[in-house]
């Protein structure tokens, strides 16, 4: 091969280690910068500020608006208003399957959703699908002045009423 370059061995070896170097220190540099920005996303991430979101609380009313009985819709707060001799309870009307607004059922009681079909009885239970899992109901108050105040962040028991007077 007439037409290769010579190498001279003298110069090829100190290059090497002297490149070597070059790119020892080079991907030092990469690590320490990556090493510094991880760091200070960490410290950036710690010191955020916290939010919890919108306020999960939504006032439902004066106890006159809730008597004993069938179940009221109150829209604003997505809730159906249970109450009975033990108290009140609050029950989300967002279906589980995908999450639209279910109704009463009028025909066989309990609740159903338009969206795909799924039924749930008086308590929230499924008993046809698709949605997964029962209604949850969520914790109920009362303010100073007497009116119901929901919280939707608060999931209860289904036995959990709050006594009212
Ligand atoms: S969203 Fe209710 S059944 Fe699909």
């Amino acid at each position: 091969m007439a037409n290769e370059p010579e190498i001279n061995e003298e110069v090829a070896a100190e290059a090497t280690p002297a490149r070597r170097d070059f790119l020892w220190k080079v991907g030092c540099a990469a690590l320490s910068i990556a090493g510094v920005e991880a760091a200070a996303s960490t410290l950036r991430f710690a010191k955020a500020p916290v939010s919890y979101g919108p306020a999960q609380r939504r006032m439902l009313g004066d106890l006159s608006r809730f008597p004993p009985g069938a179940p009221v819709y109150v829209e604003d707060a997505g809730v159906f208003v249970l109450r009975d001799a033990k108290g009140m309870r609050a029950l989300s009307a967002t279906c589980t399957h995908l999450g639209c607004t279910v109704r009463t059922d009028r025909e066989n009681g309990g609740f159903i959703c338009p969206c795909h079909g799924s039924r749930y009885d008086s308590e929230g239970h499924v008993i046809a699908g698709p949605a997964p899992a029962s209604l949850p109901f969520v914790r109920v108050d009362q303010d100073r002045r007497g009116r119901l105040v929901v919280d939707l962040g608060a999931p209860v028991e289904a036995d959990h009423h709050t006594k009212v007077g």
